[in-house]
């Protein structure tokens, strides 16, 4: 008789083959079935009735700060926030200290993910001008997610201005390649509009549409000519993402939940330089034409480029604030109210959350539920309403631009490789994370 690890009974699943009541056996890690299940055949069975199973949430922009930055987060407090929220797996940005731009730096961050990670986890490798050669000779292997390029400068000191780098960087590999896309020299030329201003509202203007859009549309000229797919990173004006629907053949696009929600001058009003990030949160119309990009399929992944930073740091005076948000705690609450709010249905939040990260970075046991797949699960009460607070962010930094935000639609289970990491918002220590294995 069959014998299963875990069965997960009578839950609504989301997954490619669409929106199904069943029971889900879990052996090994693995999902195993799909179907009816006695609960008889289980070690352990846990009635979901009346909950939804997505598969496991991949959040494939954060910036934990491990190493050097530790203050701010490690991979341990970063992925507690992680599993808090309801995600199960997360690429991590390369801008950290020393910067993730040789394969012996990406080895000391998979050894501190291998022993302190709740979730699965893969790491970007960052381009520069001195390791040209090396992304030419770079293999596929689990925990590497791809290349990631800073087109314009941000937090840290990664940069790959030069057109012609980037084009070598863009023929030269196969593995995915996720691009920041501002223009450094229209960033340089503009800080003055900025210099000694004391006004975080005047940060949209500093690093504007236009700057955005420059770089967006040199960056997809070269994928053209050199012919391969860009994914770029967090789209925040109406000018980028009208362009990218005209030219999806050469790039997948990121929006975040934070460009989704907020917008200026209201939120530089309310939150001050905790609402400081690059690129900048824009105006009402930007956001509008970001949702319609979610509607109409220009838009392919939420990621929440979670940037930590100490409250004392952000008490400085704009610009000498650093720019960034935490956000992979309230990326799926957030963007479960606004499902419940009727901007997007769940089962396009799955392709967005699940289904386009898996395929975009090739994470081929990751993404669906499907027998034969690894069992990351993310169970959520679609009913359930709960305001987000400061006190319970696991993020070092210890607060969120969110604070005070009813949302409807929680996590209430985050699964990791079959085991269940939280339950009802406790966390388990019983830890099954990996690496992520790139196909
Ligand atoms: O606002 C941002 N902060 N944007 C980025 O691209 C980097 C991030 C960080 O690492 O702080």
């Amino acid at each position: 008789m069959e014998h299963f690890d875990l069965v997960l009974k009578d839950a609504t699943t989301i997954s490619s083959r669409g929106k199904q009541i069943c029971d889900l056996g879990i052996v090994d890690q693995k999902i195993s079935k799909i179907g009816t299940i006695a609960e008889s055949s289980a070690d352990k069975c846990i009635n979901l009735k009346g909950l939804h199973i997505l598969p496991g949430v991949i959040d494939s922009q954060v910036h934990f700060r491990e190493p050097g930055k530790v203050e701010k987060e490690d991979i341990k407090s970063g992925s507690t926030a992680a599993c808090l929220g309801g995600v199960t797996a997360f690429l991590e940005m390369p801008n950290t200290n020393p910067p993730t731009t040789s394969l012996e730096a990406h080895q000391v961050k998979l050894d501190i993910a291998g022993n302190t990670s709740l979730v699965d986890y893969g790491f970007f490798l960052g381009a520069s001008p001195d390791n040209l050669e090396l992304i030419s000779t770079l293999q596929r292997k689990p925990g590497l997610a791809g290349i990631k390029i800073f087109m314009g400068s941000s937090t840290g000191n990664l940069l790959l201005e030069d057109r012609e780098h980037v084009e070598s960087v863009l023929r030269n590999t196969d593995l995915p390649i996720a691009v920041h896309s501002e223009d450094e020299q229209m960033l340089r030329q503009r800080f003055d509009l900025v210099k000694g201003s004391g006004r975080v509202e005047d940060h949209p203007l500093w690093r504007s549409p236009e700057v955005c859009f420059k770089c967006t549309r040199d960056l997809v000229s070269i994928a053209k000519k050199v012919g391969r797919k860009v994914h770029i990173l967090h789209i925040t004006s109406e000018e980028e993402i009208l362009f990218l629907k005209d030219n999806k053949d050469y790039c997948t696009v990121e929006v975040t939940p934070q460009h989704l929600t907020l917008f200026a001058p209201d939120c530089y009003k309310e939150l001050g330089t905790l609402a400081q990030m690059n690129p900048p949160i824009r105006e009402k119309h930007h956001l509008d034409q970001l949702w319609e990009g979610i509607s109409n399929g220009t838009a392919d992944v939420i990621g929440s480029d979670h940037a930590p930073h100490l409250l004392s740091e952000k008490e400085k005076i704009y610009p000498s604030s650093p720019s960034g948000m935490p956000g992979v705690q309230t990326l799926l609450p957030v963007m479960l109210d606004h499902v419940s709010k009727g901007k997007l249905s769940l089962e396009r939040l799955v392709e967005l959350v699940c289904f386009n990260p898996a395929k975009i970075y090739s994470m081929g046991q990751l993404g669906d539920i499907s027998e034969g797949k690894r069992a990351n699960l993310t169970v959520v009460d679609l009913k359930a309403e709960r305001v987000i607070e400061n006190s319970w962010i696991a993020s070092k930094c210890g607060w969120t631009p969110f604070q005070g935000r009813k949302c409807t639609g929680w996590p209430t289970m985050t699964i990791v490789g079959g085991e269940i990491l939280m339950q009802d918002n406790v966390i388990t220590d019983s830890r099954r994370a990996a690496p992520i294995e790139f196909l």
